[in-house]
């Protein structure tokens, strides 16, 4: 992810590089992000000295590894920058009660998938699971590349939880999972999962709505990674802008 960000941050003329950090015993120290990058010199060498970049920096990007986000979180709150959190699994190493002490003093944005598309479709699904009568059946379908180890996809999770939550049903009720080890018919309320796995797909997900007589299908298609960088870049200059809190992908559409 740093090299797609350093790449896809050439698409913001707004916006400078102001540091790039690896872990101390990186093989990347010393080296030129862009070079690192796959594109042309930025003069900029890759670094573990986070308090140094932050000097210069108006907000910070960590996409790294949960048991290293601790670190980069409380540098942040000591220099007073705003820190967008992508990496997941955070919950190993920081617990809810560490963000949100944190949101006291920056403006602090966690999100498990920084695509521009995939926050729209889950705040369009919230309110079709609101608006729509429970008798309309919720689905997922999601398809993604050969090498994918887990399934359903995090994100199909997500989707899931959002669909039982705008219902006012708790997740561990509703997500059916796999429905081949099990027979009869289909529970009241219930999200059931599709999975498909096969070739380079980068994602699918569909949400079906299935009613009486019609059907709503919201869906979305990734065909680059780089939409993970390009939303996480779009989303930190603004949340350069905001004041201390807590915030979620969602809270740039509004
Ligand atoms: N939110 C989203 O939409 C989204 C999208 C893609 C990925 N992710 C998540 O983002 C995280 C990173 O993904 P990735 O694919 O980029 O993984 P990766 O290739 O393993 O990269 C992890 C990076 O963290 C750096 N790092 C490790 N320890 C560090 C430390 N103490 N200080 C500073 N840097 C440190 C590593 O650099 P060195 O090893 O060189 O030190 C490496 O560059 C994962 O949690 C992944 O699940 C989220």
């Amino acid at each position: 992810m740093g090299r797609a960000l350093t790449r896809t941050a050439a698409e913001f003329p707004q916006l400078t590089l102001a540091g790039a950090i690896a872990s101390p015993h990186s093989n990347a120290l010393g080296r030129d992000a862009g070079e690192l990058a796959g594109i042309e010199p930025l003069g900029l060498a890759v670094s573990a000295d986070l308090a140094g970049a932050l000097q210069n920096a108006d907000v910070a990007i960590d996409f790294s590894l949960p048991e290293a986000s601790g670190a980069h979180l409380a540098a942040c709150r000591a220099s007073g920058i705003p820190l967008l959190i992508g990496t997941t699994g955070l919950a190993q190493a920081l617990g809810e009660a560490d963000l949100a002490q944190a949101a006291q003093h920056i403006a602090l944005l966690v999100a498990s998938n920084t695509s521009l598309g995939v926050t729209l479709l889950t705040e369009l699904v919230r309110h079709a699971a609101a608006a729509l009568p429970v008798e309309f059946d919720v689905e997922i379908l999601e398809t993604h590349h050969r090498m994918k180890r887990d399934a359903p996809s995090g994100t199909a999770l997500t989707l899931a939880r959002t669909v039982a939550d705008a219902r006012g049903i708790a997740p561990a009720e509703a997500l059916a999972g796999a429905r081949s080890a099990r027979s009869g018919p289909r529970r009241p309320g219930e999200v059931g999962f599709a999975v498909v796995r096969g070739g380079d797909v980068v994602g699918e997900h569909d949400v079906r709505f299935l009613g009486p007589g019609e059907q709503l299908v919201l869906g979305h298609r990734a065909t680059d990674r780089a939409i993970f960088a390009r939303g996480a870049l779009t989303a930190a200059l603004w949340l350069a802008r905001q004041p201390a809190g807590r915030y979620e992908m969602r809270d740039i559409f509004v």
